[in-house]
């Protein structure tokens, strides 16, 4: 099953994902599955930290996110398009081209097509996760397939809520996305699920100690075997 690593703080969660990864970038063809959100958030900052000359490169690199919005138009500050542009991609000079998200506007072609250009590349080496306090991963909500594949999806009001803070006032938050599915999660060679705080404590000890059920998506990764999870004091207190 997964291997736990209760780290003393964020921070320390956030420096050893971004050893990780930038282990992973070692290797000449790189491919990485990545997650927005705010936990990543400091992993990015570290990432970029890391990048110079003669230290860590990503521009050799191919990303694949997890997932992006239905309804917001291309450049939206809010889609996670801009969010990894801003956060990673435009700082690492990662060219257009090597980092891909999925077509929030796009219909099954386009989420096939996704599918594909993931298998086009090799598959994904190392999958970065967050967790949902509901459990859910990319934005495969309770209920969703173990083996689904990227698609449309409907967005619970508990998950429109919590990344409510990331839209202007007034702009309501989407009601729908498209996300890779659980069972494109489970293709990664590796999977690094990352969390931080008291808020996903509940979520955390269900997916990684609870039954293996559809109404807790994370559960699923019980199912992989080379899942690795970074949680800090305050995620990891349930956990026996
Ligand atoms: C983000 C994603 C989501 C988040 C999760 C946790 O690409 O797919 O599953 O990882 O909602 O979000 P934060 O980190 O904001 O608590």
């Amino acid at each position: 099953g997964p291997r736990v690593e209760i780290l003393d703080s964020a921070t320390d969660v956030a420096e050893r994902a971004a050893a990780r990864i930038a282990a992973a970038c070692a290797a000449p063809s790189p491919v990485l599955g990545l997650a927005t959100g705010r936990t990543p958030l400091a992993v990015y900052a570290a990432l970029r930290e890391r990048i110079a000359p003669g230290g860590l490169r990503l521009d050799h690199a191919t990303f694949f996110n997890l997932d992006e919005y239905a309804g917001l138009p291309p450049g939206h500050p809010a889609s996670f398009a801009s969010y990894m542009r801003r956060e990673l991609f435009d700082p690492a000079s990662v060219p257009e081209g090597r980092w891909h998200l999925p077509d929030g506007n796009g219909g099954p072609a386009e989420a096939d097509g996704y599918e594909a250009a993931i298998a086009a590349a090799g598959g994904i080496g190392l999958q970065l996760l967050g967790i949902g306090r509901n459990g859910h991963v990319g934005f495969n909500e309770p209920g969703a397939a173990h083996d689904s594949r990227t698609r449309r999806v409907r967005l619970t009001e508990q998950t429109r809520q919590a990344n409510a803070p990331d839209f202007p006032a007034g702009t309501p938050v989407p009601e729908h996305a498209v996300t890779m599915g659980i069972g494109t999660i489970l293709e990664a060679r590796e999977i690094l699920l990352l969390a931080t705080g008291a808020a996903k404590a509940e979520a955390l000890a269900a997916a990684l100690e609870g039954p293996v059920t559809e109404a807790v998506p994370a559960s699923a990764l019980q199912r992989h075997p080379r899942v690795t999870v970074l949680c800090d004091v305050a995620a990891g207190r349930n956990l026996r």
